[in-house]
């Protein structure tokens, strides 16, 4: 299958901290493979901008070696190379200084009419301050755009002092603050499979579902970033964006169109009718690990406390949490959420569990009956699976079997998957926010996350122990199953 490019507007793109990370391994191969694909117009500039002070060719320099790094050999044609790096250019700026912003401004002249994205791949302490500069610079036009990423706040006072100072300079719809799982193929084909199918609509509701389980579990540890994860945790960097992202889509109600507003109208919803998690219940419905010393990844690996060189950290590198959200469709069903670094299997899942039949009319002899699950798998193996009961084939009698339909996208539709990032970069191009998080929305996550956060830092006790390589703390198993229910496990696995 042929993917379908849709063009976009001619645009200037400014990415603050692009000698970073996040540029390097995301933001540059991305742009690159919307070039190679032929969606970046002729005249769009990309302008690398931080504190280095590197010139144009030393900028270029770093862009060529990122991109071999980052993008297969196959994809690298000398041509779409040549052409990228010519796009770009490189202005050393400082936040805290006036150094360099003049020279910002001259170098994206002439271009006022053009649509302006600023992407500030930095440190949430330097949105503001950024902000501020391109605000005093004259730099933000009507056609401009923001975008931000997490960590966007550390609790909801912080995200809201960090959502006014951003909104100082940009109105809601120019801000984007992107969640990256939003722009995952799969998350979105979790709207399509809700959306345009008859099939799920009617059962999808208390009635119907038993409970919705989602994993997003990593093999990997903090690696080097333990710096910012010791500040952060589990719950802050995964459940209070990502994961909590999947379960407004899993849980709103059918939005009007998928216009942005639309969407995340519903979307706030959902995070307004978690039931709130609070002083005694905290410790019942959560629970947190570390990972200590084991064998993930095919080897014997460090435990968090080594890797982080130091041992009073009370950081959580595993939650495991039991979710409730109050309204007529999902009363009583719970989610059930975990997700930790060091687990056995790279996997994230959504998995929907439906009751059991009401009465059976098969003999004993035929074995037990499965409900049925729908398993909505985001990585690897993308795909949908949905376990059935069937009749064992061949004679034998009536023996019962519970059996997955499996699609898996990858062979269903032989096309390349873009990463989240190139999606949503030409989303901000396009104007596009319904894959982006409204202001409230993560003001409305954060509401969520807050108390437990709080009961956390309040209690003496520390996070339970596990050991690379497994799935968390025992606790997390007795977590769903005091309740008679299991974690879901693939086989393939
Ligand atoms: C990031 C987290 O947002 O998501 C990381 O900060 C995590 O800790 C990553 O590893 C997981 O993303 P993905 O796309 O690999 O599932």
């Amino acid at each position: 299958m042929t993917p379908r490019i849709i063009p976009v507007d001619l645009f200037d793109l400014v990415v603050f901290g692009a000698t970073g990370d996040l540029s390097q391994r995301k933001l540059l191969p991305a742009l690159f493979h919307r070039d190679l694909q032929g969606q970046i117009p002729p005249e769009s500039r990309i302008i690398g901008s931080s504190r280095r002070p590197f010139s144009n060719d030393e900028f270029k320099d770093f862009a060529r070696a990122s991109l071999e790094a980052h993008v297969d050999e196959s994809e690298r044609h000398a041509d779409v190379m040549a052409r990228f790096i010519d796009r770009l250019s490189y202005v050393a700026a400082d936040a805290a200084q006036d150094d360099g912003w003049m020279e910002l401004e001259k170098s994206l002249q002439p271009g006022l009419d053009r649509i302006r994205v600023f992407y500030l791949a930095v440190g949430p302490d330097l949105f503001g301050p950024i902000c501020e500069k391109l605000g005093t610079h004259k730099l933000v036009t009507p056609q401009s755009r923001v975008v931000i990423e997490k960590p966007l706040g550390k609790s909801g006072a912080s995200a809201h002092a960090l959502n006014e100072s951003i909104s100082r300079v940009f109105s809601e719809p120019q801000i984007y603050r992107i969640d990256h799982y939003l722009g995952k193929e799969t998350v979105q084909n979790l709207m399509a499979l809700r959306f345009a199918n008859a099939l799920f609509e009617p059962v999808w509701n208390s009635a119907h579902i038993d409970h919705v389980q989602i994993t997003v579990s990593e093999t990997l540890g903090v690696e080097g970033r333990a710096g910012y994860y010791d500040t952060a945790g589990a719950l802050r960097d995964m459940v209070q964006n990502h994961m909590l992202q999947l379960l407004c889509l899993v849980a709103m109600e059918p939005p009007t169109s998928t216009a942005a507003d639309a969407l995340r109208d519903e979307k706030l919803k959902v995070l307004k009718a978690l039931a709130p998690i609070t002083g005694d219940a905290v410790a019942n419905l959560s629970v947190r690990g570390q990972y200590r010393a084991g064998a993930a990844n095919g080897g014997a690996v460090k435990g968090y406390l080594e890797e982080l060189g130091s041992n009073t950290s009370k950081t959580e590198t595993f939650v495991a949490l039991k979710a409730e959200i109050r309204n007529w469709r999902w009363s009583g069903v719970p989610f059930y959420l975990r997700t930790g670094k060091r687990l056995p299997s790279r996997v994230s899942e959504i998995v929907v569990t439906f009751k059991p039949i009401p009465h059976s009319v098969f003999e004993p002899s035929a074995g037990p009956i499965a409900p049925n699950r729908l398993v909505i798998r985001l990585q690897p193996d993308e795909g949908v699976k949905l376990w059935l009961m069937i009749k064992d084939p061949g004679p034998g009698g009536m023996r019962l079997s519970h059996v997955p339909l499996d699609m898996s996208f990858a062979d269903a539709f032989n096309v390349r998957n873009p990463d989240a990032y190139e999606r949503l970069i030409m989303d901000v191009v396009r104007g596009s926010q319904a894959l982006f998080m409204r202001r409230d929305e993560v003001e409305a996550a954060w509401a969520w996350i807050d108390p437990v956060l709080d009961a956390w830092a309040a209690s003496s006790e520390l996070p339970k122990a596990y050991t690379s390589g497994t799935w968390g703390p025992s606790a997390a198993v007795a977590l769903i199953e005091r309740d008679g229910r299991t974690w879901y496990e693939d086989q393939d696995l």
